[in-house]
Order: structure tokens, then C-alpha cells, then sequence
């Protein structure tokens, strides 16, 4: 079993991963050791793309549960050479990792991936397309705060046609029935979908929001010249103490990261200890992926077995 999209986990098995999560996330915050219950296994981290977060998160995740892990760059590796990525690929696959993280800017690298891998495939982030562990993250970090998922109002603003953050946040929230606005200028917003209303103002999109998910502007993704300056865009869309009252009063904000400080969020906003929980999303995304490697790598054991 491989997790390469929101839309392969069901409700239940989502539920499982962020039960799992928030036990592995306590253990950590309390400084406890993890059962090493990856011993033995070796985890092969191929980035297509650059990360800070997600990488260090994946490699950390896999040391906490015992694992081995490689750290494969596209940057410093053969694909400078003129070789191609099944070419990369498939030289990987004869390594005999035990699982695969793949991050890339083809929507298809991970499906690519997992034709030739011999394991597990986990996705790290796909092109426009999807971030599976990203949203898992999101999940477990509203969950915590508000102890559910159901009926919570998220508008997730900024650039989210080119977001995979916003891909796999949506098709999450959804099974879990949360009430979805995306809020952006309209070149940035993806094409309407049943059920989720789309906002070109901020203070409409925002208005009685329970969590604000703010998105950085994919600037390396853009087809369209976006005709704003960043100053301009911070104006408009750029998320400030003023803008967030148009929230519930206990409102809190996500951001994945990279922020840019200034062009889609303000820095106090950012650093408010009282709204902001993007530091917190940050500590949860290992114990998440510690989840997932765990997942389907005990699941490709007892297959095998
Ligand atoms: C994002 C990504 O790479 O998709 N970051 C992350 O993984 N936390 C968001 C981005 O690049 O804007």
C-alpha cells in the first residue's frame, strides 16, 4: 500500500493515521522513546524539488521509529547529467528501499514511482497536484484544537489553483464534512466545485472562519504573469491582525510554509502566539509521518508474510 493521494484513505483509515499521530505527537512533546517498530527498514527520501520541512520531517519521523534513511537530491545527483528521471527511478529501485518518499514537480512522479519501486510509495507533493501528509498534518493540528473536524469553517486563502497543500486539504476536509471557502484573485483560484464557495474579497471569504489556512504565491508554477506586486497582493490578500476580526473571534491561522512575511501573511500575525499555530503544524508533521511510514509498511510486511 502506498499513500500517494487524500483520496486512496478512507474516513476511518484517515481517523486511524491521526489517532495514531496524536499518541506519537504526545510521546514526543513528554520526550518519551518510540518503540524502534521500523528497525531494520531503510528509508529512501527522493526529492525532485527542494523542501525544508517536509524532508527534515519525513528523515526525522523515520529516525524516531528505528529506520534507516537516504537522502537522495535531484540537484546533486545524475539528472544533471542528462539522465532521466525513469532512468533515476529505476537506479533507485535496485537500491531495495522499504519505502519510498518521492517529492517532485511532475504531477505523475509518484505514480511513476510506484511502477518502479519495489515498496511503499509515499507522496511528499506532487507538482499542482496533491500533499497527502501535508493535509494529514493540517487535520491532526485542528483536530487537537478543536477536538473535531466536522462542520468547522476553514477558508483556505491565497494561491490555490497551484497548490497541492490546497489539493489534498479539500478533498480531506470534505470527507470530514468541514464547510470549505477558498478565497483568492480569480487567475488564482481553481475552477468551481459543488459545494465550495469561492471569495475574491478577503473579508467575505474570511468572515466567521474558525481557522484560516493562509498559501504562499506558487510563483514557480505560474503560467499568468499574476500583474500585482507583491505589496499590491499584501493589500488585498495579505492576512493582518485587521483583516483576521473578520474571523470568529477564535480564529486560528495555518500556514505550511514557506511563508512570505509580508506578501500573504504579516509577520505579527504569523508570530501570535494566541492565533498562529504554524510552528505547531510543523512539530505535527512527524508524528504524522511516523503514522504513515508505520502504515504501510507494516502493511507491506503482512502482505509479504
Ligand atoms: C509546501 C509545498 O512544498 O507544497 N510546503 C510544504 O511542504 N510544507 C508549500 C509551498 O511550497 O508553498
Amino acid at each position: 500500500m502506498s499513500i500517494t493521494s487524500i483520496t486512496l484513505l478512507s474516513r476511518d483509515e484517515i481517523t486511524a493515521l491521526l489517532d495514531q499521530a496524536d499518541a506519537h505527537l504526545d510521546a514526543i512533546r513528554l520526550g518519551k522513546k518510540t518503540a524502534p517498530a521500523l528497525e531494520g527498514k531503510i528509508v529512501l527520501n527522493g526529492f525532485f524539488e527542494d523542501s525544508t520541512r517536509t524532508r527534515v520531517s519525513f528523515e526525522t519521523a523515520a529516525l524516531r521509529l528505528g529506520a534507516k534513511v537516504i537522502n537522495f537530491s535531484a540537484a546533486a545527483s545524475s539528472l544533471k547529467k542528462g539522465e532521466t528521471f525513469d532512468d533515476t527511478l529505476k537506479t533507485l529501485a535496485m537500491m531495495h528501499p522499504d519505502a519510498f518518499v518521492v517529492r517532485a514537480g511532475e504531477d505523475d512522479m509518484p505514480e511513476r514511482a510506484k511502477a518502479f519501486m519495489p515498496c511503499p510509495v509515499l507522496n511528499a507533493g506532487n507538482g499542482t497536484k496533491e500533499h497527502p501528509t501535508q493535509a494529514l498534518l493540517d487535520a491532526l493540528v485542528l483536530r487537537r484544537h478543536f477536538g473535531k473536524l466536522d462542520g468547522l469553517k476553514i477558508a483556505i486563502c491565497g494561491d490555490i489553483r497551484h497548490s497541492r497543500v490546497a489539493g489534498s486539504n479539500i478533498l480531506l476536509l470534505q470527507k470530514f464534512g468541514a464547510d470549505i471557502r477558498l478565497v483568492g484573485p480569480e487567475i488564482l483560484l481553481p475552477s468551481p466545485q459543488a459545494g465550495i464557495r469561492q471569495f475574491t474579497e478577503m473579508d467575505d471569504g474570511i468572515a466567521g472562519a474558525d481557522a484560516v489556512m493562509m498559501l504562499r504565491i506558487q510563483k514557480e508554477r505560474l503560467q499568468q504573469n499574476l500583474e500585482m506586486s507583491d505589496a499590491d497582493y499584501f493589500k488585498h490578500y495579505g492576512l493582518t491582525q485587521q483583516r483576521l476580526r473578520h474571523a470568529a473571534e477564535h480564529a486560528v491561522v495555518l500556514h505550511p510554509g514557506p511563508m512570505n512575511r509580508g506578501v500573504e501573511i504579516a509577520g505579527d500575525v504569523a508570530d501570535d502566539e494566541h492565533r498562529s499555530l504554524i510552528l505547531q503544524q510543523v512539530e505535527a508533521g512527524v508524528a504524522v509521518r511516523m503514522a504513515c511510514l508505520e502504515h504501510v509498511l507494516h502493511h507491506h510486511m503482512r502482505e509479504a508474510a
